[in-house]
């Protein structure tokens, strides 16, 4: 039923792709194919470009036989690949499948073998079975049977407690086979992996997982302006609030969500609610709350200032979308700049882990008029940031001001 080593190609080497790789080659035989092909040239040299893997790793799993190509002639003997690709949203805010598409016409041009198919970026519901499986057997050209699966992955980047290994994984295949297949792979290097019923339970759990985030950020984002105008610490209230032993679950306020899975994937969920036409009124509001919350901060900062920004030099501190983490991908940070500088402020920013970004590159710590810190990263926490502006407006609750959410 399962070989026990495999030749396992793993599309996309991004920062789950690269991850998979690293885990599946301790077992397998794993081909990390990617159209980049200068990533593919310095995987090669085992130079990562994935926060939280190292050179080391890589050149640990290159031991054990990885490699990286750009290649799809990869594909012909592959007897088990996984599509780790990008799902993002297309200039309508609707989903953009042209990656997952483009893999599956890699699978059908070049597999020669019939192998186990499993999709692990994150889709709507109905993927694997009604999108997926449909685009490699109406364009392949011998008749091949593939068992097909989904494991969405759950991973978080920059969380030191859940990693791959111990994120329980959902999994589910198209039929049983598929399903024995793909829990034994996982089961190899996942300390809990979880199987349900069928790929579509998996994939709108997955989506849930983050609207549910999206949602619970947006209320509490909501709920930080409605302290602000009362008066009390939003922080403090949701501390008590929090005492509660049941029932509650604490979000805390910021300048919006960013990184390609919370603001991207309810929409995913919407869009195939649309189609079925069922409304989602909590999805559509809740990205409406997080998108205008930079605006809204840049507003409080104009009223601080006395209703104007004109003329006045401002920094942003932190502008990737999380702490600690150099992703800037649908950051907050873009719609706070933007926002600042239609109010007539200068605006440079400041990130040790991005150096360059929409073509400028991260300005020195010097005085200015204003701060507002948007990501507190750990490189921060020991700077006397109050040297450099007397006014210092925090997104994060992590530094002592009186000018926060
Ligand atoms: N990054 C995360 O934290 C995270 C967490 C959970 C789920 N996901 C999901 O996993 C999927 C992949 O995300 P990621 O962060 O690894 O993306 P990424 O942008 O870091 O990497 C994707 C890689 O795929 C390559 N690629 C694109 N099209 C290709 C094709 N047709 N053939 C071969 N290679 C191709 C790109 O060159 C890139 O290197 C997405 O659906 C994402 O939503 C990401």
């Amino acid at each position: 039923m399962y070989n026990e080593q495999m030749k396992v190609v793993i599309i996309g080497q991004g920062y789950v792709g690269l991850n998979l790789s690293i885990m599946a080659s301790k077992n397998h035989t794993v081909v990390g194919f990617d159209i980049n092909n200068s990533l593919v040239e310095n995987l090669n040299l085992a130079k990562s470009h994935i926060e939280g893997i190292t050179d080391e790793d890589l050149r640990i799993a290159k031991s054990l036989g990885y490699r990286a190509s750009s290649k799809p002639e990869e594909l012909t003997d592959a007897e088990m690949v996984v599509i780790s690709v990008p799902t993002p949203l297309n200039e309508n805010r609707e989903p953009d499948m042209s990656f997952i598409e483009s893999a599956c016409l890699y699978i059908a041009k070049y597999c020669q073998i019939s192998a186990l198919i499993v999709n692990e970026s994150t889709s709507y519901p109905g993927t694997v079975r009604n999108f997926i499986k449909p685009i490699i057997e109406n364009n392949q050209k011998e008749e091949l049977l593939h068992s097909y699966a989904v494991a969405p992955e759950r991973v978080d980047p920059g969380n030191e407690r859940w990693n791959l290994e111990n994120t329980p994984r959902l999994v589910a295949g198209l039929d049983a086979i598929a399903t024995t297949k793909v829990k034994e792979f996982y089961s190899e290097f996942c300390v809990e992996v979880r199987e349900v019923t069928s790929p579509e339970v998996a994939e709108a759990a997955k989506l849930f997982e983050n609207t549910f985030r999206q949602v619970n950020i947006a209320l509490v984002n909501e709920f930080a302006k409605v302290t602000n105008k009362l008066g009390i610490s939003v922080y403090e209230t949701l501390n008590a609030a929090d005492s509660k032993p049941y029932g509650f679950m604490k979000f805390q306020p910021s300048l919006g969500v960013g990184g390609h899975c919370i603001p991207v994937d309810p929409s995913y969920l919407a869009h195939v609610a649309q189609k079925l036409g069922v409304e989602t009124k909590f999805i559509n509001l809740a990205n409406e709350t997080n998108l205008a919350m930079p605006t809204y901060v840049a507003q409080r900062v104009c009223s601080d200032l006395g209703g104007t920004l004109k003329g006045l030099q401002i920094m942003v501190l932190g502008v990737s979308y999380k702490q600690d983490v150099a992703d800037i991908r649908e950051t907050p940070s873009a719609i706070l700049i933007s926002e600042l500088k239609k109010l007539g402020a200068e605006v440079s920013w400041h990130d040790p882990l991005v150096a360059n970004w929409n073509k400028e590159s991260s300005a020195p710590l010097a005085p200015v008029d204003a701060i507002i810190i948007a990501q507190m990263h750990e490189a921060f926490m020991s700077v006397p940031l109050d040297r450099y502006s007397s006014y210092i407006f925090d997104c994060t609750g992590k530094f002592p001001t009186q000018h926060s959410l």
